[in-house]
């Protein structure tokens, strides 16, 4: 009810009166007016003048499902978005809520997390109010082989999604960094429920320094934000709204191609790695090799010096530049 009068508020310049919103969504004043009072409790700022109506004078700075689905077109999330404030992480959450039955294609949205977790065991820092962190249940068909794929997949979704606000020359770091000026600026966390042949869910899990303005010293060498690199300020609802339209519409392809083929023309346009030099750190051990590209599994194709090509597997492998990060 409430995201329905917000729609009619933010559409209509000047005043709507509350009878011309309760024809409109055939419901009765009361309701317009508890929709109108359940927006002010969540930081809407909606001026009312007697004869004249509601008008919306100011939206909060924080994100909320309302103002999430505010900018996502209907029926492209058919599960449900839990905004939180604080919790310990969107993934943990996401399969606290696998456990309790949540349908397929839930989103869980956090303005700040307590235990942020990024790859390998590391931890992904996640302060309040300047960044965005959510992560996606799903509940696929697939073999659980493919979960791996999901998160370039993602990535290619995050880099579509920034360009959207802040068109910027972002870059891929195989296999699932965003980069921006050679620093990483989103990470991603993929996690897996499954048996031998069949998967319960996949969790991606998105992190994005978005607002941030200043990193953490421990990684301001290789970190940073769309803010200090540009000094633009992203509304994130509209953010997490754009990016749940760039992965959905990809992913409903992805569940019918079941490998990468579809999108590998995009997202070696923004693989940083090409044509450089990489060192694949495999068990401590430090191989030089120069990166060509991915297959369609998602998997690094990588060339010694005598030209033999090599797959590199995305588990088994960290990838770095020869001088640095990238
Ligand atoms: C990485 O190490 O690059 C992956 C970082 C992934 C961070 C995101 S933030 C949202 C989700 N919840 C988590 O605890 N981690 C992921």
């Amino acid at each position: 009810m409430k995201q329905k009068v917000l729609k009619l508020l933010t559409e209509q310049e000047g005043y709507v009166s509350g009878q011309e919103i309760s024809r409109n969504l055939s419901v009765s004043r009361t309701a317009v007016w508890k929709g109108i009072n359940a927006l002010r409790q969540e930081g809407y700022e909606i001026e009312s003048v007697t004869r004249k109506g509601y008008r919306l004078i100011s939206k909060p700075d924080s994100i909320s499902e309302v103002e999430i689905r505010r900018y996502l077109k209907e029926g492209i999330l058919p599960g449900r978005i839990v905004v939180l404030p604080v919790v310990d992480s969107t993934n943990e959450e996401a399969k606290r809520a696998y456990e309790s039955g949540y349908p397929d294609r839930s989103l869980f949205v956090s303005d700040q997390q307590t235990a942020g977790k990024g790859r390998r065991g590391r931890k992904w820092i996640s302060p309040k109010g300047q960044d965005i962190f959510f992560s996606f249940l799903l509940k696929p068909d697939l073999p659980p082989e493919c979960a791996s794929m999901l998160t370039l997949l993602a990535a290619i979704a995050g880099v579509k999604a920034l360009e959207r606000q802040a068109a910027e020359e972002y870059r891929i770091k195989w296999p699932n960094d965003i980069v921006l000026h050679g620093k990483k600026i989103c990470g991603i966390l993929t996690e897996m429920g499954a048996d031998m042949d069949s998967v319960h869910y996949i969790i991606p899990g998105i992190g994005f320094n978005l607002n941030r303005r200043d990193m953490d010293s421990s990684i301001q060498e290789m970190a940073s934000s769309v803010f200090l690199e540009t000094g633009k300020i992203i509304d994130r609802a509209r953010f997490v709204a754009d990016y749940v339209s760039e992965f959905m519409s990809r992913y409903d392809i992805f569940l019918k191609a079941q490998n990468l083929a579809p999108f590998l023309e995009d997202y070696q346009h923004y693989l940083v790695n090409v044509g450089r030099e990489v060192k694949v750190i495999r068990k401590g051990r430090e191989l030089v090799r120069t990166a060509l590209g991915i297959n369609d599994r998602g998997e690094l194709l990588v060339r010694d010096d005598q030209g033999n090509t090599e797959v590199i597997f995305s588990g088994e492998v960290s990838v770095r530049g020869l001088y640095g990060y990238v």
